[in-house]
């Protein structure tokens, strides 16, 4: 059994944490620890029509943000990788400093300290020089920084396909095998 942690932060992009839980849900032997900041819960509440306990219930173990001692807060406790989707600059910023502030940023810094996966999809437009030496300091210590940023190759233009298409490529981060893209085979394979 492999074990998975996704952060859902203050960042526009509930639709897309919902695919990749509903995604890795399908994962056999995989069991996913969420954790959501107090801001996902706000923006889910504004962007996205579902009750949080629906979203909450895609989570084989849901911890709350406060709780630093949870288990993800530990270096022992083993897991394969965090993903933080959707990230906020907020985030970001506390990632990058090591600050640890709450269970997601504290859970992030740990799986950096531990070299395991880290993948943040940031989500801000246009982004400032801040952002930027932030990603770049997260990139330096390790982390994957994958902005959605859809494959259009495959010719889809549902969003919904596009965000299944982007799921699969943060789990390819991961080693966590899927059926979720059509994989680029060169022209001639297209
Ligand atoms: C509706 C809504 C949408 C937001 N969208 C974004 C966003 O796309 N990117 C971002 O960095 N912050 C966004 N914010 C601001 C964050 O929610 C805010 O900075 C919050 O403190 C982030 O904290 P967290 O990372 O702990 O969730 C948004 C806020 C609201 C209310």
């Amino acid at each position: 059994m492999k074990r998975i942690i996704i952060g859902i932060s203050g960042a526009s992009g509930m639709p897309l944490a919902h695919t990749m839980l509903l995604c890795l849900r399908t994962v056999p032997e995989l069991e996913i620890h969420l954790i959501m900041s107090g801001g996902a819960r706000r923006v889910l509440q504004t962007e996205y029509a579902m009750p949080l306990g629906e979203l909450l219930d895609y989570a084989h173990v849901v911890h709350e943000i406060s709780d630093m001692a949870a288990a993800p807060s530990s270096g022992s406790w083993l897991h394969s990788g965090m993903i933080v989707c959707p990230c906020s600059m907020s985030s970001l910023a506390s990632i990058a400093s090591g600050a640890g502030i709450n269970l997601l940023h504290r859970a992030a810094d740990v799986t950096l300290k531990e070299r395991r996966p880290l993948v943040l999809v940031p989500r801000e437009t246009p982004l400032n020089l801040i952002h930027l030496r932030n990603m770049q300091t997260i990139c330096e210590a390790g982390g994957i920084i994958m902005p959605f940023s859809p494959a259009f190759y495959t010719k889809e233009v549902a969003l919904d396909a596009l965000m299944r298409h982007f799921t699969g490529r943060v789990l390819d981060q991961m080693g966590i095998a899927h059926n979720l893209c059509i994989r680029w085979q060169g022209e001639e394979g297209q």
